[in-house]
């Protein structure tokens, strides 16, 4: 496998990373990842300007990442994955510099990694499908969760906490308020109208949020950006999570109990389809 480590390409088995890197040290650094559908990168611009926003606000050595894109290009190439459904993971660190929790001055240049890999979604198909169980949970999590960083241990400890229930995404709670997923953003649907938690510093600006509300303008769907308060949703007729990975999968279950019909609910699917519709339409290959 063909990695792209600090400027480039090498084999996977010989990328080094220092032990002082601040992303080990510290998780003091970003992520992003990118969908490549038949060798076409997915809303990549879109991708890359988010995680210039968070150089800018952690206040990295570097906040212009554009060349990535070509990047991720060129590792699709290398890996042969341009007629195959892959991911582009990009990870972006402060960089090397003796241990203190101030910045290192001066600025080490960041460490940039990124990597392509093959992505099976039959799994995921079945999901789309079926529909997810998904439980709620106490959002322990910082009050930047706008950036994309990579210090996630809220996120795997409650992704863990929904594996340990038979469910497949938990879904955070702030002050009463259904925030978003632990690796999605969260919707439901009050009297056909898609609500969804209005952009803040407690949810991550999701590009497959921005698209779906996008394509909700264009098929004349009502959306509404307000807080969704868990002791509402009951009020609800669907409810689903949305992300580069997760596309629009419906939850049918929530805390252990089957909600509405148990399947998926019609917005759901017509969200589905319009998302197929959306990607084939920028592809023309699907
Ligand atoms: N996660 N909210 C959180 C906390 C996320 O981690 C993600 C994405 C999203 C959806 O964002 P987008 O539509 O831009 O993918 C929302 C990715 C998929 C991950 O962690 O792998």
């Amino acid at each position: 496998m063909i990695v792209y480590f600090n400027g480039k390409f090498m084999e996977k088995e010989q990328v080094s990373i220092s032990p002082d890197d601040r992303g080990f040290l510290f998780a003091d650094g970003l992520y992003e990842v990118i969908r490549s559908y038949n060798g076409y990168l997915f809303q990549a611009r879109e991708h890359l300007d988010r995680l210039s926003y968070g150089a800018t606000h952690l206040k990295l050595g570097r906040t212009d990442f554009s060349e990535l894109e070509a990047i991720a290009r060129e590792l699709i190439s290398r890996n042969r994955l341009e007629s195959e459904d892959a991911t582009i993971y990009f990870q972006v660190t402060r960089g090397v510099a003796k241990r203190s929790h101030a910045f290192p001055s001066p600025a080490p240049a960041p460490t940039i990694y990124a990597a392509a890999s093959i992505f099976d979604s039959t799994a995921g198909d079945k999901k789309r499908k079926n529909g997810i169980s998904a439980i709620t949970i106490a959002d322990t999590r910082w009050a930047r969760c706008d950036m994309k960083t990579t210090a996630l241990t809220p996120n795997i400890l409650a992704n863990q906490a929904a594996v340990e229930n038979d469910a497949q995404e938990a879904i955070f709670i702030r002050d009463g308020v259904m925030l978003e997923g632990t690796h999605s953003n969260f919707m439901a649907v009050f009297d056909d109208v898609l609500v969804t938690a209005p952009l803040s510093n407690y949810i991550l600006g999701g590009i497959t949020r921005n698209f779906i509300l996008d394509l909700c303008r264009l098929e004349n769907i009502r959306v509404e950006e307000r807080p969704i308060f868990e002791k509402d949703i009951h009020l609800a007729s669907e409810m689903m999570i949305v992300g580069t990975t997760t596309e629009v999968t419906p939850i049918v279950k929530m805390n252990h109990t089957v909600f509405k019909t148990g399947k998926p609910g019609p917005m759901a699917k017509a969200l589905q389809s319009a998302y197929r519709s959306g990607i084939e339409t920028l592809t023309g290959s699907l």
